[in-house]
């Protein structure tokens, strides 16, 4: 199937290992002009190499200004922006009662004003030639909240209905955006959290972790000429784990 986006410019966040790097990889494969961001400029230089991106710079989500740097930046290495793909590391995990005044100042700066920041320099371009596509990574925990992972709940929760007030305003320009909700997948993220795979899979119908291949493909999807009719919506890969409707 051809999705239709050869030649794009693409900018992908938090590219250099994970759910972003496998968005951004499957971008690469379908044509896409792709530009990939992170703060750890080794790991950076290694994904640009492995998954054949043209651009690749450092930015730092929690940092204010820093995302819309980047943007500038990389609108103007690729000349222009066409997809634009919000991702970051996920927040500290703790109860109400354990998270502080800095780490939610932190996750609201990394999750909320990031992507306004993003979105509202990539528009006017996006609105010119009447075609763009935003895609937010965010987490099944913003449609069922994860016990201890308060911050990510509460804020992720609130950008899905961000994505869905802000799609009708732009869809008369051909612009979409969707929200992509994880669940768990094999990235090093889990790794990192020591999360126990085993246990994890216990609950998944699917019996087993999503791959970050599968994830690669949603977005690239979503962010593809087909999907133009899709949009405010957020989409859960995560293998049958959630009850609600
Ligand atoms: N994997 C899962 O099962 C899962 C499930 C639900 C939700 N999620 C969410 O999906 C997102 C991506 O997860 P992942 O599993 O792909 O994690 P990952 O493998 O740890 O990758 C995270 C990527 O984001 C970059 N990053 C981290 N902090 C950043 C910052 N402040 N500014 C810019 N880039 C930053 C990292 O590079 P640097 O460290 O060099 O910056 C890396 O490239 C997270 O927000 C996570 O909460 C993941």
């Amino acid at each position: 199937m051809d999705l239709g986006i050869k030649n794009k410019k693409a900018l992908v966040f938090g590219a250099s290992s994970g759910l972003g790097k496998a968005v951004a990889q499957a971008l690469v494969h379908e044509g896409a002009r792709v530009a990939i961001g992170a703060r750890s400029e080794g790991k950076l230089l290694a994904a640009k190499e492995q998954i054949g991106a043209h651009v690749c710079a450092t930015v730092d989500m929690s940092q204010v200004g820093s995302a819309k740097t980047f943007t500038l930046h990389a609108m103007e290495q690729l000349g222009g922006a066409d997809i634009v793909v919000i991702n970051t590391g996920g927040p500290p995990k703790g109860a109400f009662s354990a998270v502080t005044t800095e780490q939610w100042v932190d996750g609201f700066q990394s999750l909320w004003m990031s992507t306004v920041d993003v979105i509202n320099t990539v528009l006017p371009t996006m609105k010119q030639h009447k075609w763009g596509r935003i895609l937010l990574i965010t987490s099944a925990a913003a449609k069922e909240p994860i016990p201890e992972l308060t911050i990510s709940n509460g804020l992720r929760a609130g950008l899905l209905g961000l994505a869905r007030s802000l799609s009708h305003e732009i869809a008369p320009y051909g612009i979409t955006i969707n929200s992509l909700l994880p669940g768990h997948t094999d990235t090093e993220r889990l790794t990192n959290l020591g999360i126990d795979k085993t246990k994890i899979i216990e609950h998944i119908p699917a019996g087993r972790l999503g791959t970050t291949r599968e994830f690669g493909a949603l977005g690239a999807f979503l962010a593809s000429d087909l999907a133009g009719f899709i949009t405010g919506q957020a989409i859960v890969a995560d293998g049958g784990a959630q009850h609600g409707i």
